[in-house]
């Protein structure tokens, strides 16, 4: 086990501190009495559910995220946070379907509870979650502004803040076992990426890739008006990536240079001495 320096030390206090100061409080900041039914789209019916069963998914992670990370108790606390807040975004959603009359059947959750594979990488596995942290923060703010409805407007603009902090997190711990991972570390990032951003014309989510036996119909993709929130998700993406690894990335063509890059040192370490 690695130990940490000292627990003043420890990301998770920072990122308490930072979190607890703008935390919203699902009863007292979102205005409930102020739901317009007459304003809610039939878009909006689609997307607030498959956000909600995405969302869902955070448990699988968070079981996930505690074996893989064992080895680090300062990653394994800030769990504690991101549990929290996720489990609360799927409530938050799922009252906003009950108020539309949209029960969430349990044989479309409860599968999305079933634990996937670990990572082998924690700078990899940060990687994926930076991308989907910033894919939902962006997504969740364009609809915090196309929605006429105020209490969805009100929800989903704190749920993007809620996920873009998260994405600040994720970096934090993703910048620490680049540092620890060295080559591997950088490789495991790189690979990682151009796997869920190889293709821009298909977003991949972890909601939706561990669980391909209970996909839902609907893909965000297929949204026009998505497309700008995706780019300027991967955007920053890849900026987050470059501040990561140290190298500049700004499109999957550069992720795979890079990959390429990295392969004669990797043959060099791997060969017999
Ligand atoms: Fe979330
Ligand atoms: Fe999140």
């Amino acid at each position: 086990m690695q130990p940490n320096a000292s627990y003043d030390d420890r990301e998770y206090s920072r990122i308490l501190d930072r979190h607890e100061h703008v935390r919203w409080q699902l009863n007292r900041d979102l205005p409930w009495d102020g739901f317009r039914p007459e304003r809610v789209t039939d878009l909006d019916r689609r997307i607030v559910y498959t956000a909600a069963v995405s969302e869902f998914t955070t448990l699988a992670a968070s079981h996930n995220f505690l074996r893989e990370f064992a080895d680090d108790p300062d990653f394994s606390a800030w769990v504690s946070i991101w549990f929290y807040e996720e489990t609360k975004h799927h409530y938050a959603l799922r009252r906003w379907l009950a108020l539309c009359g949209i029960p969430i059947p349990d044989d479309e959750v409860m599968p999305r509870a079933r634990p996937y594979p670990v990572g082998t990488s924690h700078a990899g596995t940060c990687t994926m979650n930076i991308i989907s942290e910033l894919r939902a923060a962006n997504w969740y703010a364009d609809m915090a502004h196309t929605t006429s409805e105020p209490l969805l407007a009100a929800i989903m603009q704190n749920l993007a803040a809620d996920e873009a902090r998260h994405a600040v997190a994720f970096a934090a711990f993703g910048k620490r076992y680049v540092a620890r991972e060295a080559a591997a570390g950088v490789r495991a990032v790189l690979a990682m990426a151009y796997f869920w951003l190889a293709d821009p014309t298909q977003v991949k989510h972890p909601a939706d890739y561990f669980y391909p036996d209970v996909a839902i119909d609907f893909r965000i993709d297929g949204i026009s008006q998505a497309q700008s929130a995706l780019a300027r998700a991967d955007a920053k993406i890849f900026g987050y990536l470059s501040e990561m690894t140290g190298l500049s990335l700004a499109s999957a063509r550069d992720l795979k240079r890079s990959l390429r890059a990295l392969l004669p040192q990797r043959e060099a370490l791997e060969a017999p001495a």
